[in-house]
């Protein structure tokens, strides 16, 4: 290989979380979680990749700064996923497999602010490795997921479910497109940056914590979940916007009343955060229909869902109420684009 491959993979914004494993090593969560997947015009990861047995040594770049590849177990993980894989398709004695790769990855957004970085940054990873190294059929997702389980789930484009599954292996373990980004045209989302500085629990941290300690997530996984997941999916599949928000945002809150349930506690929303809550069920009640939802994720920023006929005078409302916010409206689309070799 003698060209850089460059793709480009947008975040996507959970409207069911992904808050718990039942296995750390493999990534296997403990629930079903569901999905949009952002524009790539907007928040996200762009990575380059060149190998050949030109290189001397695996080395990846983050944001301008060298990583270990040694030292960060799922990053070697993915890396060793992928050799795995050229084996597979290529076979024992091809040469790729000993071919050192070099890696450069840029988020174009604040990295670890609860704006989904790591689903976006190893869903970028696996799709150029595999783009890099003409690797197809692969299960790209379940090598993705054991970067960052959500990362699973920006491999698609459109709505996707990642099933949690119940194979000790993770083998059924993986995300599925439920609906094209085509599906819902309408749907737009708004995404306010309300701190974006790096957050004091990570996700990995605050969701073992809860699994640990919090009783509440027992219940959420046995009792609401399962339901949710199928409500969500339907709604989704009829374009029912007004039932898509609420078990949105009813999925958001209790995601965080999860988080203040685990011992220690951990603390992602802020005051801002709040008044936002406060902000959009004001709206709805003043408009009598749920014209707008909020999610949350380990962090204050918010991501708002909205119809396209609403946007123009809801969003005249929000900056009159939040004006230094500098909202970012975007579209669903999000398949991983390969952009052109030699960039
Ligand atoms: C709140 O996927 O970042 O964003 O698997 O440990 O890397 P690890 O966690 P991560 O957690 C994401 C949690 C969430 C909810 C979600 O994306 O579903």
């Amino acid at each position: 290989m003698d060209k850089v491959v460059t793709c480009v993979a947008p975040v996507n914004i959970a409207v069911i979380k992904y808050w718990g494993k039942r296995d750390e090593h493999l990534i296997l969560p403990l629930n079903d979680s569901v999905s949009l997947t952002l524009d790539c015009d907007q928040m996200h990861t762009k990575t380059s990749i060149i190998a050949g047995p030109f290189i001397t040594e695996d080395c990846v770049w983050l944001n301008g700064q060298i990583m270990s590849i040694e030292r960060n177990e799922r990053l070697k993980k993915c890396f060793d996923l992928i050799r795995n894989l050229i084996k597979i398709q290529k076979g024992e004695n091809s040469q790729e497999v000993k071919w050192k790769i070099r890696v450069c990855s840029e988020n174009n957004f604040p990295t670890a602010a609860g704006l989904a970085s790591s689903a976006a940054g190893y869903a970028c990873l696996v799709y150029t490795l595999a783009n890099a190294f003409g690797l197809v059929n692969g299960d790209l997702p379940s090598i993705a997921r054991q970067g960052s389980g959500s990362a699973c789930r920006s491999i698609y484009g459109g709505f996707v479910q990642w099933t949690a599954g119940v194979d000790d292996q993770g083998y059924d373990s993986t995300a599925v497109q439920i609906a094209a980004d085509t599906h819902w045209p309408e749907m737009r989302i708004i995404i306010l940056v309300v701190n974006d500085s790096k957050k004091k629990t990570s996700s990995t941290v605050g969701m073992k914590q809860a699994v640990k300690t919090s009783e509440l997530l027992k219940y959420r996984i046995q009792k609401c979940v399962p339901e949710r997941t199928k409500e969500i999916i339907q709604a989704i599949t009829d374009k029912n916007f007004e039932k898509f928000a609420e078990i949105t945002m009813r999925d958001s809150n209790q995601f965080h009343a999860i988080c203040l349930d685990t011992y220690p506690p951990c603390v992602y929303l802020n005051q801002v955060s709040h008044e936002i809550i406060s902000f959009v069920h004001d709206y709805n009640e003043a408009t009598g229909q749920i014209k707008v939802s909020y999610t949350f994720y380990a962090g204050p920023n918010a991501f708002l869902f909205i119809q396209q006929i609403d946007l123009s005078l809801f969003m005249s409302e929000l900056v009159n109420v939040f004006p230094t916010m500098q909202p970012n409206s975007s579209y669903l689309r999000g398949i991983v684009s390969t952009l052109p070799n030699n960039v």
